[in-house]
């Protein structure tokens, strides 16, 4: 057992499921299949663990106490129920992920040290496809990977050992994911031959273990495959030639993975080949490709990052936060019902604040679903504390109005995707504490009703301590991590003042003049994006009439995001009572002592944590301190030098 690798699946850690012993050492049976398969050895494990030995298999029933898996129809695929008795424990499901979900959902909680009674739960998945996309390159590096080399592909090939990845299939399902897809959005050279003879063989040995565990695979594929891998003269969807090599591909690749999930597919975007280049539009690239998959069940997720990566910044009337609503939603209608299209939480790239995509709800007629980043790109790079779950609800708790009141994220997507945060680092997320965010991920679109608090503690109990006051403490941290991430970077919203290619670290003009239209335009008297219909980009009337004019309006405009909408003046307002500038340098002053507290709280549990975990945490807490203040310095000096206004304060900026 190792506390740092086994995450939240560390049972019996701190001697909190003593009591289930009594359960676990005589099990039960009553359904068969691969996934129960799983989820009988995973009490076996547990019962291991705890006893030292292996449980005994029965094949009926006991009342001096035992554990029972059955599936009970009358649940739903993917539920299950978890009853607690003196007699037993019975984990029904409504179907084997069910009880998979159900065996793991009982022994994450137990090892948490929630009481007996607490876990009579009875749950259903909210969404149908819960999904992990790795950015992993078959060379075994990870884009945007903060957490070692990937755990996927070594030197140009697919691992052959299957024990790293069988224990990441353990963690993944036991929050609920149920689909992954395994290679980069940007498929470059050797992964565009995923798909060929030369990778299929040792691909399918990966989706075998996946399926151990109720996870489908996906691959990203190459638009341009057909000419890159065949030499075909064109990929242009309406050529019969390439419909046709498509299809024979399909063919091919279920041969080899009968339960493939389908292909992944980044198009037009920063460079990448797609139908713009044959005159076509996404939805006839999309069609194209789902058609191949549909006999065999397989699904085209396509992805809307797609916009303009060359743009003029002498041209104030571009607005890269517009792309994804412009390229898609006249295309509302006109995808296969086998394509679904995956849109990132915001309009622009996993800022730390953004307002939440406008296409959320504008695409009645076509499957979409939520893209999350787990990996935290923009968000610390797992050496800044930042818990995610918060943002990710907003998202999913955001109304669209487009249906009228109540049309939230939640009910206008079909699923989410988020960008794994994994590697191979010991504890699999370089910072232990951005384990919080993988099972917060997974918890979160199983049940978007959950609170963020909630999940924080589920988390924190099972993988770091089950002691109430150090348990409260690290919740607390985590809860306030995003706001004070925040509060030294980014000002209410406006975003990319990161480092730029690398994207950690302060750079206030890093992006300013760049091709990639990510502008802040600050000069002398203030800042911010102008996105109104009347005096911007007219962004703003990318969303439904209620949240337009909200947006549209100073007054009713949510303060965190007024410079993502507006160009405000530094002597501007706030409700507060604070002038903008004045807001700029509270927040950084504040955010970095706030971050040296994060250190001090942290060094305050030491005698109560497990020592690998606090000493990988607290050489990162020690980083982050650093970076708030090189933040705090520069966004301050830069704009007292902007603006020539102090701090009423008078504390230290450097002119
Ligand atoms: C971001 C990120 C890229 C990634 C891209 C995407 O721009 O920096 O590394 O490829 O998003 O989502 O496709």
């Amino acid at each position: 057992m190792d506390i740092l690798y086994d995450c939240w699946l560390a049972y019996g850690k701190d001697g909190s499921m003593k009591w289930t012993e009594k359960y676990l050492r005589k099990l039960c049976i009553l359904c068969s299949g691969r996934v129960i398969g799983s989820a009988a050895k995973e009490l076996e494990t547990a019962y291991r663990r705890l006893a030292g030995k292996d449980p005994e298999r029965i094949s009926e029933p006991f009342s001096g106490g035992c554990f029972i898996l059955r599936i009970n129809e009358g649940l739903c695929a993917g539920g299950y129920r978890i009853s607690v008795s003196d007699d037993s424990i019975v984990v029904e499901g409504g179907d084997e992920n069910g009880v998979l979900y159900g065996v793991f959902r009982f022994l994450v909680l137990a090892s948490g040290g929630y009481s007996p009674e607490s876990l009579n739960i009875t749950e259903k998945p909210f969404f149908s496809l819960r999904m992990i996309d790795q950015w992993d390159n078959a060379d075994g590096s990870v884009e945007r990977g903060y957490s070692g080399a990937s755990i996927f592909y070594e030197k140009d090939r697919p691992v052959s050992d299957m024990k790293r990845l069988t224990d990441y299939a353990r963690l993944l399902s036991s929050v609920g994911i149920n689909a992954i897809c395994i290679n980069n959005v940007n498929v470059h050279k050797t992964e565009t031959y995923f798909i060929t003879e030369k990778f299929l063989p040792d691909i399918a040995k990966i989706a075998d273990a996946f399926s151990d565990y109720g996870i489908k695979l996906y691959l990203s594929v190459n638009f341009a495959a057909p000419m890159e891998i065949d030499g075909l003269p064109t990929a242009d969807p309406l050529d019969e030639g390439v419909i046709n090599w498509w299809k024979c591909r399909a063919e091919n690749i279920y041969i080899h993975i009968p339960d493939f999930g389908g292909f992944l597919v980044k198009a037009d975007s920063e460079n990448r080949p797609g139908p713009y280049s044959y005159g076509r539009d996404h939805a006839e690239g999309a069609n194209m490709l789902a058609a191949a998959l549909k006999p065999f069940g397989g699904n085209v997720i396509w992805r809307c990052f797609v916009y303009n990566c060359h743009v003029d910044w002498r041209d104030r009337h571009t607005d890269r936060a517009m792309a994804a609503y412009s390229n898609f939603k006249p295309l509302d209608g006109k995808f296969a019902d086998n394509v679904y299209l995956q849109i990132k939480n915001g309009p622009m790239d996993f800022q730390i604040r953004e307002a939440v995509s406008p296409l959320f709800g504008a695409m009645s007629d076509t499957n979409c679903l939520c893209e999350f980043q787990i990996t935290q790109e923009y968000t610390g790079q797992q050496i800044d504390l930042c818990y995610l779950v918060p943002m990710w609800k907003e998202c999913l708790d955001f109304d669209t109005y487009h249906s009228g009141k109540g049309s939230l994220v939640s009910r206008n997507v079909l699923g989410a995707a988020g960008v794994s945060n994994v590697g191979s680092d010991l504890c699999w997320t370089g910072d232990p504490l951005a384990g919080a965010n993988l099972y917060g991920y997974g918890r979160l679109v199983f049940d978007p009703g959950l609170s963020a608090e909630q999940i924080a503690e589920e988390w924190v109990r099972a993988a770091v301590t089950a002691d109430n006051e150090a348990a409260g403490t690290i919740c607390r941290m985590l809860l306030s991590s995003r706001e004070i991430y925040e509060s030294y970077t980014s000002p209410l919203g406006v975003g990319w003042m990161v480092t730029p290619h690398y994207h950690y670290g302060v750079d206030v003009d890093g992006y300013e003049y760049s091709p990639w239209g990510t502008y802040h335009y600050s000069d002398r008297n203030g800042m911010g994006a102008d996105r109104t219909k009347a005096t911007g980009t007219g962004y703003t009337a990318q969303y439904a009439s209620h949240n337009e004019e909200m947006y549209e309006d100073l007054s009713t405009c949510p303060e965190e995001l007024l410079l993502f909408f507006h160009h405000l003046p530094y002597t501007y307002m706030l409700k507060s009572g604070k002038t903008l500038i004045q807001h700029i340098y509270d927040s950084h002053f504040e955010g970095s002592e706030k971050a040296e507290e994060l250190l001090l709280q942290w060094r305050s549990l030491k005698e109560k944590l497990p020592a690998e975990i606090y000493s990988e945490a607290e050489n990162r807490f020690e980083k982050q301190l650093l970076n708030s203040r090189q933040w705090r310095d520069v966004i301050n000096t830069y704009f007292f030098r902007k603006s020539g206004i102090d701090d009423i304060h008078g504390r230290k900026i450097f002119r």
